[in-house]
Protein backbone atom coordinates (compact mmCIF):
# COMPACT_ATOMS: atom_id res chain seq x y z
CA UNK A 1 0.00 0.00 0.00
CA UNK A 2 0.68 3.73 -0.28
CA UNK A 3 2.84 4.93 2.01
CA UNK A 4 1.43 8.00 3.11
CA UNK A 5 -1.81 5.70 3.98
CA UNK A 6 -3.35 7.12 7.07
CA UNK A 7 -3.61 4.55 9.52
CA UNK A 8 -6.98 3.09 10.40
CA UNK A 9 -8.54 4.62 13.76
CA UNK A 10 -12.20 3.55 15.27
CA UNK A 11 -14.11 6.34 16.41
CA UNK A 12 -17.15 5.20 18.92
CA UNK A 13 -19.30 8.21 18.94
CA UNK A 14 -21.54 8.25 22.19
CA UNK A 15 -25.52 8.79 22.03
CA UNK A 16 -26.73 11.00 23.64
CA UNK A 17 -23.97 13.28 23.71
CA UNK A 18 -24.10 17.19 23.50
CA UNK A 19 -26.69 19.77 24.15
CA UNK A 20 -29.15 18.86 26.54
CA UNK A 21 -33.21 20.10 26.34
CA UNK A 22 -32.11 22.96 29.34
CA UNK A 23 -29.31 23.91 27.61
CA UNK A 24 -31.17 24.16 24.28
CA UNK A 25 -33.99 26.49 25.38
CA UNK A 26 -31.53 28.63 27.33
CA UNK A 27 -29.94 29.58 24.12
CA UNK A 28 -33.00 30.22 22.83
CA UNK A 29 -34.45 32.13 25.04
CA UNK A 30 -31.31 35.07 24.82
CA UNK A 31 -32.02 34.21 21.17
CA UNK A 32 -35.63 35.42 21.01
CA UNK A 33 -35.28 38.04 23.74
CA UNK A 34 -32.77 39.82 21.42
CA UNK A 35 -35.11 39.51 18.64
CA UNK A 36 -37.73 40.84 21.07
CA UNK A 37 -35.99 43.57 22.51
CA UNK A 38 -32.99 44.26 20.42
CA UNK A 39 -29.61 43.94 21.38
CA UNK A 40 -28.08 44.24 23.89
CA UNK A 41 -29.52 41.99 26.37
CA UNK A 42 -28.15 40.98 29.31
CA UNK A 43 -27.19 37.25 30.61
CA UNK A 44 -25.97 37.28 34.00
CA UNK A 45 -23.54 34.64 34.08
CA UNK A 46 -22.24 32.27 31.03
CA UNK A 47 -26.06 31.02 30.24
CA UNK A 48 -24.49 27.53 29.43
CA UNK A 49 -21.09 26.66 30.27
CA UNK A 50 -19.73 26.57 26.77
CA UNK A 51 -17.01 29.51 25.12
CA UNK A 52 -18.34 28.70 21.93
CA UNK A 53 -21.85 29.10 23.10
CA UNK A 54 -21.27 32.60 24.99
CA UNK A 55 -19.16 34.00 22.01
CA UNK A 56 -21.48 33.43 19.75
CA UNK A 57 -24.72 34.81 21.31
CA UNK A 58 -22.29 37.90 22.33
CA UNK A 59 -21.77 38.33 18.64
CA UNK A 60 -25.46 38.94 18.18
CA UNK A 61 -25.46 41.61 20.78
CA UNK A 62 -25.88 39.52 24.68
CA UNK A 63 -23.75 41.26 27.51
CA UNK A 64 -22.52 38.76 29.99
CA UNK A 65 -22.06 39.61 33.49
CA UNK A 66 -21.32 37.95 36.92
CA UNK A 67 -23.76 40.24 38.94
CA UNK A 68 -26.80 42.53 38.78
CA UNK A 69 -25.30 45.40 39.31
CA UNK A 70 -23.72 45.58 36.09
CA UNK A 71 -26.87 45.95 34.50
CA UNK A 72 -28.17 49.29 33.79
CA UNK A 73 -31.77 50.26 34.40
CA UNK A 74 -34.02 49.29 31.97
CA UNK A 75 -32.11 46.77 30.25
CA UNK A 76 -33.23 43.52 29.53
CA UNK A 77 -31.52 40.32 31.84
CA UNK A 78 -31.67 37.08 31.22
CA UNK A 79 -30.96 34.63 34.18
CA UNK A 80 -28.69 31.47 33.18
CA UNK A 81 -29.49 27.76 33.03
CA UNK A 82 -27.92 26.76 36.22
CA UNK A 83 -30.56 28.82 38.43
CA UNK A 84 -30.64 31.69 40.57
CA UNK A 85 -30.79 32.39 44.55
CA UNK A 86 -34.21 33.78 45.38
CA UNK A 87 -31.95 37.16 46.10
CA UNK A 88 -31.82 37.91 42.26
CA UNK A 89 -35.35 37.68 41.07
CA UNK A 90 -36.11 39.59 44.53
CA UNK A 91 -33.36 42.48 43.49
CA UNK A 92 -34.53 42.59 39.90
CA UNK A 93 -37.95 43.41 41.37
CA UNK A 94 -37.18 45.65 43.22
CA UNK A 95 -35.25 47.89 39.92
CA UNK A 96 -38.39 47.02 38.08
CA UNK A 97 -36.20 45.42 35.63
CA UNK A 98 -37.18 43.25 32.50
CA UNK A 99 -35.92 40.01 33.43
CA UNK A 100 -36.26 36.46 31.69
CA UNK A 101 -35.52 33.33 33.47
CA UNK A 102 -33.42 30.46 31.40
CA UNK A 103 -33.68 28.19 35.00
CA UNK A 104 -33.61 24.55 33.63
CA UNK A 105 -36.60 23.35 34.40
CA UNK A 106 -35.21 20.33 36.18
CA UNK A 107 -32.76 22.76 38.31
CA UNK A 108 -36.35 24.71 39.44
CA UNK A 109 -38.14 21.35 40.30
CA UNK A 110 -35.00 20.86 43.16
CA UNK A 111 -35.41 24.39 44.08
CA UNK A 112 -39.23 23.91 44.33
CA UNK A 113 -38.88 20.23 46.47
CA UNK A 114 -36.32 22.23 48.43
CA UNK A 115 -38.98 25.07 49.70
CA UNK A 116 -41.80 22.07 50.15
CA UNK A 117 -38.94 20.36 52.43
CA UNK A 118 -38.00 23.97 54.58
CA UNK A 119 -42.31 23.55 54.78
CA UNK A 120 -42.34 20.15 56.26
CA UNK A 121 -39.61 21.92 58.88
CA UNK A 122 -36.99 19.51 57.78
CA UNK A 123 -33.20 20.51 57.43
CA UNK A 124 -32.06 19.41 54.08
CA UNK A 125 -28.63 18.29 53.31
CA UNK A 126 -27.93 19.04 49.12
CA UNK A 127 -25.51 16.91 47.91
CA UNK A 128 -23.24 19.08 45.08
CA UNK A 129 -19.86 20.66 44.03
CA UNK A 130 -19.18 23.59 46.16
CA UNK A 131 -19.52 26.61 44.28
CA UNK A 132 -21.10 25.52 41.12
CA UNK A 133 -23.94 27.81 40.35
CA UNK A 134 -26.67 25.71 40.56
CA UNK A 135 -25.44 25.48 44.18
CA UNK A 136 -25.21 28.79 44.65
CA UNK A 137 -28.85 29.02 43.24
CA UNK A 138 -30.30 25.79 44.98
CA UNK A 139 -28.82 26.64 48.37
CA UNK A 140 -30.02 30.61 47.84
CA UNK A 141 -33.75 29.04 47.50
CA UNK A 142 -33.66 28.62 51.64
CA UNK A 143 -32.83 31.21 54.14
CA UNK A 144 -29.16 30.72 55.69
CA UNK A 145 -28.56 28.14 57.86
CA UNK A 146 -31.63 25.84 56.53
CA UNK A 147 -29.47 23.68 54.20
CA UNK A 148 -25.58 21.88 54.34
CA UNK A 149 -23.76 21.34 52.05
CA UNK A 150 -21.95 18.01 51.44
CA UNK A 151 -19.55 16.49 48.59
CA UNK A 152 -18.47 13.52 49.69
CA UNK A 153 -19.40 9.88 51.75
CA UNK A 154 -16.29 11.47 54.29
CA UNK A 155 -18.52 15.14 54.32
CA UNK A 156 -21.69 12.54 55.60
CA UNK A 157 -19.37 10.92 58.29
CA UNK A 158 -18.74 14.63 59.48
CA UNK A 159 -22.50 15.61 59.41
CA UNK A 160 -23.59 16.61 63.40
CA UNK A 161 -27.37 16.58 63.94
CA UNK A 162 -28.71 16.39 67.22
CA UNK A 163 -30.47 12.85 67.46
CA UNK A 164 -34.29 13.47 66.00
CA UNK A 165 -33.65 16.77 63.92
CA UNK A 166 -36.15 15.79 60.54
CA UNK A 167 -33.88 15.85 57.74
CA UNK A 168 -33.93 15.58 53.75
CA UNK A 169 -31.43 15.46 51.12
CA UNK A 170 -31.73 16.79 47.80
CA UNK A 171 -28.79 16.92 44.50
CA UNK A 172 -27.35 18.97 41.85
CA UNK A 173 -28.88 17.85 39.04
CA UNK A 174 -25.37 17.01 36.81
CA UNK A 175 -23.46 14.61 39.55
CA UNK A 176 -22.14 11.27 38.81
CA UNK A 177 -24.72 8.83 39.37
CA UNK A 178 -22.51 6.15 40.90
CA UNK A 179 -21.04 8.87 43.61
CA UNK A 180 -24.29 10.57 44.27
CA UNK A 181 -25.45 6.27 44.95
CA UNK A 182 -22.80 6.14 47.56
CA UNK A 183 -23.62 9.47 49.01
CA UNK A 184 -27.17 8.46 49.75
CA UNK A 185 -26.15 4.95 50.62
CA UNK A 186 -24.21 6.78 53.21
CA UNK A 187 -27.08 9.55 54.41
CA UNK A 188 -29.54 6.61 54.79
CA UNK A 189 -26.91 4.68 56.93
CA UNK A 190 -27.02 7.52 59.83
CA UNK A 191 -29.84 8.94 59.14
CA UNK A 192 -32.67 5.96 58.59
CA UNK A 193 -35.28 8.67 58.59
CA UNK A 194 -33.98 11.21 56.12
CA UNK A 195 -36.54 11.66 53.43
CA UNK A 196 -35.66 11.97 49.72
CA UNK A 197 -36.89 12.81 46.28
CA UNK A 198 -39.54 10.31 44.93
CA UNK A 199 -37.24 10.21 41.76
CA UNK A 200 -33.66 11.20 41.37
CA UNK A 201 -32.45 14.89 40.79
CA UNK A 202 -30.31 13.96 38.69
CA UNK A 203 -31.42 14.86 35.22
CA UNK A 204 -31.84 12.41 32.37
CA UNK A 205 -28.88 14.55 30.48
CA UNK A 206 -26.60 13.80 33.22
CA UNK A 207 -27.51 10.17 33.32
CA UNK A 208 -28.36 9.14 29.79
CA UNK A 209 -24.48 10.94 28.68
CA UNK A 210 -22.81 8.81 31.58
CA UNK A 211 -24.53 5.56 30.54
CA UNK A 212 -23.42 6.29 26.86
CA UNK A 213 -19.78 6.71 28.23
CA UNK A 214 -20.21 3.68 29.98
CA UNK A 215 -20.58 1.74 27.04
CA UNK A 216 -18.12 3.09 24.75
CA UNK A 217 -15.32 3.25 27.34
CA UNK A 218 -14.45 0.00 27.70
CA UNK A 219 -13.78 -1.19 24.11
CA UNK A 220 -11.65 2.26 23.91
CA UNK A 221 -8.12 3.16 24.06
CA UNK A 222 -8.76 6.45 24.74
CA UNK A 223 -11.87 8.64 26.04
CA UNK A 224 -12.13 12.42 24.83
CA UNK A 225 -14.95 14.50 26.12
CA UNK A 226 -16.13 18.10 24.13
CA UNK A 227 -16.76 20.58 27.17
CA UNK A 228 -15.58 23.33 29.38
CA UNK A 229 -13.78 22.53 32.68
CA UNK A 230 -16.13 24.18 34.50
CA UNK A 231 -19.28 22.04 32.49
CA UNK A 232 -20.19 19.84 36.09
CA UNK A 233 -21.77 17.41 33.44
CA UNK A 234 -18.92 16.75 31.16
CA UNK A 235 -16.17 16.72 34.18
CA UNK A 236 -18.17 13.39 35.49
CA UNK A 237 -17.93 11.99 31.65
CA UNK A 238 -14.19 12.18 32.16
CA UNK A 239 -14.28 10.72 35.45
CA UNK A 240 -16.76 7.87 34.16
CA UNK A 241 -14.45 6.34 31.60
CA UNK A 242 -11.46 6.50 33.98
CA UNK A 243 -13.19 4.76 36.42
CA UNK A 244 -13.45 2.11 33.55
CA UNK A 245 -9.91 1.87 33.21
CA UNK A 246 -9.79 4.39 30.08
CA UNK A 247 -7.65 7.88 29.64
CA UNK A 248 -9.71 10.57 29.48
CA UNK A 249 -9.13 14.22 28.29
CA UNK A 250 -11.31 17.20 28.64
CA UNK A 251 -11.08 19.03 25.52
CA UNK A 252 -13.12 22.74 24.44
CA UNK A 253 -12.13 22.54 20.98
CA UNK A 254 -10.41 20.25 18.07
CA UNK A 255 -7.31 22.09 18.41
CA UNK A 256 -6.70 21.24 21.95
CA UNK A 257 -6.15 17.75 20.83
CA UNK A 258 -2.43 16.64 21.48
CA UNK A 259 -1.81 14.21 17.99
CA UNK A 260 0.80 12.29 20.78
CA UNK A 261 -2.56 11.35 23.09
CA UNK A 262 -3.18 8.91 19.78
CA UNK A 263 -0.01 6.94 19.51
CA UNK A 264 -0.53 3.68 19.95
CA UNK A 265 -4.94 4.65 20.06
CA UNK A 266 -6.88 2.11 17.23
CA UNK A 267 -10.05 2.53 18.92
CA UNK A 268 -11.06 6.50 20.54
CA UNK A 269 -14.13 7.22 22.31
CA UNK A 270 -16.03 10.44 21.63
CA UNK A 271 -18.88 12.52 23.57
CA UNK A 272 -19.65 16.18 24.61
CA UNK A 273 -21.42 17.45 27.74
CA UNK A 274 -25.03 18.91 27.59
CA UNK A 275 -23.34 22.33 26.94
CA UNK A 276 -21.47 21.19 23.97
CA UNK A 277 -22.69 22.32 20.36
CA UNK A 278 -22.27 19.51 18.04
CA UNK A 279 -20.88 21.36 15.24
CA UNK A 280 -17.49 21.08 17.88
CA UNK A 281 -17.86 17.22 17.77
CA UNK A 282 -17.71 17.32 13.62
CA UNK A 283 -14.75 19.45 14.22
CA UNK A 284 -13.01 16.84 16.30
CA UNK A 285 -14.25 13.93 13.83
CA UNK A 286 -12.47 16.17 10.69
CA UNK A 287 -9.21 16.91 12.85
CA UNK A 288 -8.95 13.24 13.24
CA UNK A 289 -9.71 12.55 9.53
CA UNK A 290 -6.43 14.72 9.15
CA UNK A 291 -4.13 12.26 10.74
CA UNK A 292 -6.07 8.88 10.38
CA UNK A 293 -8.70 6.69 8.37
CA UNK A 294 -11.42 7.50 10.67
CA UNK A 295 -14.19 4.32 10.65
CA UNK A 296 -17.25 6.12 12.56
CA UNK A 297 -19.94 4.06 14.52
CA UNK A 298 -22.31 5.44 16.85
CA UNK A 299 -22.89 3.78 20.04
CA UNK A 300 -26.29 4.06 21.58
CA UNK A 301 -27.22 3.83 25.04
CA UNK A 302 -30.49 5.73 25.59
CA UNK A 303 -33.35 7.78 23.47
CA UNK A 304 -34.21 11.43 24.30
CA UNK A 305 -37.21 13.12 23.41
CA UNK A 306 -37.04 15.90 25.64
CA UNK A 307 -38.19 19.56 24.85
CA UNK A 308 -38.85 22.02 27.05
CA UNK A 309 -41.30 25.36 26.88
CA UNK A 310 -39.96 29.04 26.58
CA UNK A 311 -41.30 31.12 29.32
CA UNK A 312 -44.66 32.50 28.01
CA UNK A 313 -43.74 36.18 27.53
CA UNK A 314 -41.01 35.50 24.70
CA UNK A 315 -44.07 33.13 23.38
CA UNK A 316 -45.85 36.27 21.58
FE1 LIG B 1 -31.28 20.80 32.67
FE2 LIG B 1 -29.95 18.55 32.95
FE3 LIG B 1 -29.45 20.10 30.97
S1 LIG B 1 -30.65 19.91 34.58
S2 LIG B 1 -29.77 22.13 31.74
S3 LIG B 1 -31.39 19.06 31.32
S4 LIG B 1 -27.95 18.98 32.10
Amino acid sequence: SDATEKPPLVLLIAAPRGFCAGVDRAIEIVERALEKYGAPVYVRHEIVHNRYVVDALREKGAVFVEELDEVPDGAPVVFSAHGVPKSVPAEADRREMLYVDATCPLVSKVHRQAERQIEKDRHIIFIGHAGHPEVIGTMGQVDEGQMTLVETVDDVAKLDFTAGTPLAYLTQTTLSVDDTADVIAALERRFPDISGPKAEDICYATSNRQAAVKKIAPGSDLVLVIGAPNSSNSLRLVEVAERLGTDAHLIQRASDIDPQWLEGVGTLGLTAGASAPELLVREVVDKLGEWRTVEETTIMAAEEKMVFKLPRQLLD
